[in-house]
C-alpha cells in the first residue's frame, strides 16, 4: 500500500493506492482564497499545516488501513508554492522516517500527465497530453512512464489564469474557470469576437495574455459602468470559445502530426465543458480517442501522484531510500528521454 500526499498549491490531498488501484483520494480545497481573488502563498501554507494530519488520517480510514500497512510514501516536490510544497514534503518525510519507508518524490505536472492512464488503464503509449491548469498550459508527446517530450507551452499566461483573470475583470469570483463555464452555458459563443493568439503559427505554443488585454479594452470601451448581468453569459461564452478553440486545434493537430491514437486532457481546465465537447467532436472526426479523467483526478489530487509514484517505484525501487530530496517552486524539464 502506498500513501501519496499533494500540497503544491491550494488543495491538501492524500490518497491510498493498492498498486494502481485508488482506495481513497481525499481532497481538501482552501476555499477562503476566494475572498482574496487568488491564492495567497503564505495563507496557503498555513492552511496546509492545519489540515494535513486530518486529510492523511481520513485517507487511511477511508481506505480501511493502518499506517503500518503502508510500504511506501509519495509526495509532490515540484513545481508549486514553496511553502505549500514544504508542508507536504516535511510531513511525508517525518512519516517515512518514523515508519522506515521509502519516499518517492513526484513532479506535479508529470502527475497530471499520466492521470489519463489512472482513469483508463487501456490508454496506450505513445499519446499526446494537454495539461491545462491555473499555472500550466503545455502539450506533451508521451512515450512511456519515464519518457516524454514537451511539444509546446504557453509563452505567457496559462489557460486557467486567463479564465481567472477574465472572471476578475467581469467581477465574478475566484477561481474563475468554473464560473465562466457555468455562465457560458447560457450564452452565445459567437456574440463577440476575441483573439485566438498563435492559432495558425504552426507551433504547439500558446499565448493568452492578449486575450485578457482585449477583454479589458472591450469592457472599458463598451461597459465602463459595469457589465449588465444579461450580457455576461454571451461574454463568458465568447471568451471561453476563444480559449478552447486554440487548445483543441493545437492538441488535435499534435495528435495527427505525431500519429498517435489518443489525446489525454488533464489539469483543472480540463473540467471545462466546452473543451470536453469540442475535443470529443474533433477527436471523433479524426478517429482520435479523447481521454478526460473524472473531476477528482483532473484537479490537484494525490491519487495521480500516487499512481505515478507506483510506476516509478516498480521501475527502480532501490533509488527511493534517500530523504535528502529537494522541493522546487518552478521547473518543467524541456525534454526527458
Ligand atoms: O489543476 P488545478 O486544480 O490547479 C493548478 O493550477 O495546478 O487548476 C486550477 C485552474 C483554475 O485556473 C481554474 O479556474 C481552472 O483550473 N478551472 C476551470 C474549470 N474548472 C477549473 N477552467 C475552465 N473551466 C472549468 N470548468
Ligand atoms: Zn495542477
Amino acid at each position: 500500500m502506498l500513501l501519496a500526499i499533494e500540497s503544491s498549491c491550494d488543495e491538501t490531498s492524500a490518497a491510498v493506492l493498492d498498486k494502481t488501484i485508488v482506495l481513497s483520494n481525499v481532497i481538501s480545497s482552501q476555499l477562503f482564497h476566494t475572498d482574496h481573488g487568488g491564492v495567497i502563498p503564505e495563507l496557503a501554507s498555513r492552511a496546509h499545516l492545519q489540515s494535513i494530519s486530518a486529510v492523511v488520517r481520513e485517507a487511511l480510514v477511508t481506505a480501511n488501513i493502518n499506517e503500518t500497512d503502508l510500504s511506501a510514501i509519495a509526495v509532490t516536490t515540484e513545481p508549486g508554492l514553496i511553502g505549500s510544497l514544504l508542508v507536504g514534503s516535511n510531513f511525508a518525510k517525518g512519516l517515512a522516517l518514523r515508519l522506515g519507508l521509502p519516499i518517492i518524490p513526484v513532479h506535479h505536472i508529470e502527475g497530471h500527465l499520466y492521470s489519463g492512464c489512472l482513469e483508463d488503464s487501456s490508454v496506450e503509449f505513445p499519446f499526446v497530453a494537454l495539461v491545462v491548469s491555473g499555472g500550466h498550459t503545455s502539450l506533451f508527446y508521451v512515450e512511456s512512464y519515464s519518457e516524454y517530450q514537451v511539444l509546446g507551452s504557453t509563452r505567457d499566461d496559462a489557460a486557467g489564469e486567463a479564465f481567472d483573470k477574465v472572471a476578475k475583470l467581469l467581477g465574478l469570483g475566484y477561481p474563475g474557470g468554473p464560473l465562466v463555464d457555468a455562465l457560458a452555458q447560457k450564452g452565445n459563443s459567437s456574440a463577440y469576437s476575441f483573439p485566438r493568439s498563435m492559432l495558425h503559427d504552426g507551433t504547439y505554443n500558446f499565448s493568452f495574455s492578449g486575450l485578457k488585454t482585449s477583454v479589458r479594452y472591450f469592457l472599458q470601451k463598451n461597459f465602463h459602468e459595469g457589465v449588465p448581468s444579461e450580457i455576461l453569459p454571451d461574454i463568458c461564452a465568447s471568451v471561453q470559445q476563444a480559449i478552447t478553440d486554440v487548445l483543441v486545434a493545437k492538441a488535435i493537430r499534435a495528435a495527427i502530426e505525431t500519429n498517435v491514437k489518443s489525446v489525454v486532457i488533464a489539469g483543472g481546465v480540463s473540467a471545462n465543458s466546452r473543451l470536453r465537447k469540442d475535443m470529443n467532436y474533433r477527436g471523433q472526426k479524426h478517429s482520435i480517442r479523447i481521454v478526460a479523467p473524472r473531476m477528482s483526478f483532473c484537479m490537484d489530487n494525490a491519487a495521480m501522484i500516487g499512481f505515478l509514484a507506483e510506476k516509478k517505484f516498480q521501475e527502480q525501487p532501490e533509488v527511493y531510500s534517500r530523504l535528502d530530496f529537494r522541493v522546487q517552486s518552478a521547473s518543467l524539464r524541456a525534454k526527458r528521454t
